[in-house]
């Protein structure tokens, strides 16, 4: 890959409050996809030493800028084709009827292709630059998914989704040995994906995904977390606290490891730690919030899935756990969330956080534009263990980034700009009115892999 140098306007997140706005930057992206220079002002003036000879110059033109790629903390792949479905149900009853029939299709490898074809590439279109995936329980699927993420250049926590009991036969996992025997194969394959090299393997990790503990046998969790704690490099994701339904039923089937919380339970099977994200974590007391804080997991915050599908409408306290200082990132959860969008995320993240205020008679201030954008970017970073490699432009970094353009010839959504606008206004209007139309140019470790520009 030829190096880059960028020259334009670059925005990304300078802390969680604030925003660094830059009108004339420089970056330069070497070969490996690392930012290697990165001036703030024309006067900074990059030394023509620095610059690689056979470097490919991108100069961008008003209103046009760079952001940081989005970082998608939740998401289920089998569930693309199905986003937005069954409104009204709760958690379990939206399971069985409209996810579990759904998931099953991903038993055929061809449909599995096919259709994640698909999904890495509508991901990749709207920005999403990192995804932590679950797939279906299919080990086959789970690996088509992951070599289709290498192809297609998406950076991506990739894993198999482990289910041996209370689903329907046709989708259940057949014992807590298969899961495990299953999980580790794909572990190992995603590994050493066949014909891919080193800085193509770096892309994709696997991740232990326990669905969540009411389809989980003790022993299916107990296996998990042993292989969580012999192995440094696994992350593990699962649904925590998402909806009453689900908290009452697992209540049930754990009385006592999940008398006082669900961070108990999991923690009892050794799946809590710094490696660990949890999705939701909707209905939090402050017990929960103290040990999800003290064993340092990170949270990825659902706005859209809480507050549509799976129970009804639920507001997750992220306020408070900023406030703690636990790690938030925020997720599509498509398909319990309706968009693909990360852009969509990051509006119903703001929505859902004026309820909190509400709720909370002002104790609990809603998240401003500034911080969604962290949330959506370095926020997500941290939550996935990645904040050393993504999430802003530090030099060190793997240059993630989305060129956003905001031409009036794009026909996209977004409020229009004008003359006069200051740059923080263009990436306001951008945020809360744009679409995979402003999106022209998506880059991944430096390579450019999807974008609206022909
Ligand atoms: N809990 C267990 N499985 C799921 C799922 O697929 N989606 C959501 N939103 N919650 C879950
Ligand atoms: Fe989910």
């Amino acid at each position: 890959m030829a190096p880059k140098i960028f020259y334009g306007a670059v925005i990304h997140s300078k802390s969680l409050e604030e925003l660094e706005i830059l009108e004339d930057a420089t970056l330069v992206v070497d070969a490996n996809g690392d930012i290697v220079e990165f001036k703030k002002s024309r006067d900074d003036a990059i030394t023509m030493a620095s610059i690689p000879k056979d470097a490919e110059v991108y100069r961008l033109p008003r209103g046009e800028f760079l952001i940081p790629g989005f970082v998608d903390t939740h998401n289920h792949a089998p569930q693309w084709p199905m986003r937005g479905l069954g409104q009204g149900l709760h958690i379990l009853d939206w399971l069985e009827q409209v996810t579990f029939p759904v998931e099953a299709r991903f038993a055929d490898a061809s449909y599995a292709r096919a259709t994640y074809e698909n999904t890495v590439s509508d991901f990749l279109r709207h920005g999403i630059t990192t995804a932590s995936y679950y797939g279906s329980r299919h080990a086959e699927a789970t690996r088509i998914l992951a070599e289709i993420c290498v192809e297609k250049g998406q950076r991506a926590f990739v894993g198999k989704c482990n289910m041996d009991r209370h689903a329907p036969e046709y989708i259940c996992e057949r014992s807590a040995d298969d899961s495990l025997r299953e999980t580790e194969e794909c572990i190992s394959h995603i590994r050493q994906l066949p014909g891919c090299s080193q800085s193509k393997l770096a892309l994709v990790k696997p991740v232990l995904t326990p669905r969540f503990a009411i389809c989980c046998t003790p022993d299916l969790l107990q296996g998990l977390g042993n292989m969580m704690k012999a192995d440094d490099d696994l992350a593990m994701q699962t649904h925590f606290n998402e909806a009453e339904q689900e908290i009452q039923a697992t209540r049930e089937l754990f009385p006592d490891l999940a008398a006082r919380s669900e961070a108990d339970l999991y923690e009892s099977f050794g799946l809590l730690g710094p490696r660990s994200i949890l999705a939701h974590c909707t209905i939090m007391t402050d017990y929960d919030k103290e040990r999800v804080c003290a064993l340092e997991c990170g949270v990825a915050h659902c706005p859209i899935a809480n507050m549509t599908v799976g129970g009804g409408f639920m507001v997750a306290p992220v306020r408070d756990f900023l406030r703690r200082g636990i790690k938030v990132g925020l997720g599509t959860d498509s398909g319990g969330g309706w968009a693909s969008q990360m852009l969509a995320v990051m509006r119903q993240a703001m929505i859902a956080s004026n309820a909190r205020e509400v709720v909370s008679q002002g104790q609990d201030k809603s998240l401003s534009l500034e911080e969604v954008f962290y949330l959506a970017t370095m926020g997500g970073a941290k939550v996935m263990g990645l904040n050393d490699r993504i999430g802003s432009f530090d030099i060190g970094k793997q240059f993630d980034a989305l060129q956003i353009t905001t031409t009036q010839r794009l026909d996209s959504a977004m409020t229009p700009r004008e003359h006069g606008d200051s740059a923080r206004i263009v990436f306001e209007k951008f945020i809360m009115s744009g679409d995979d139309r402003n999106i022209s140019d998506v880059y991944v470790g430096g390579r450019r892999v999807a974008g609206s520009r022909v």
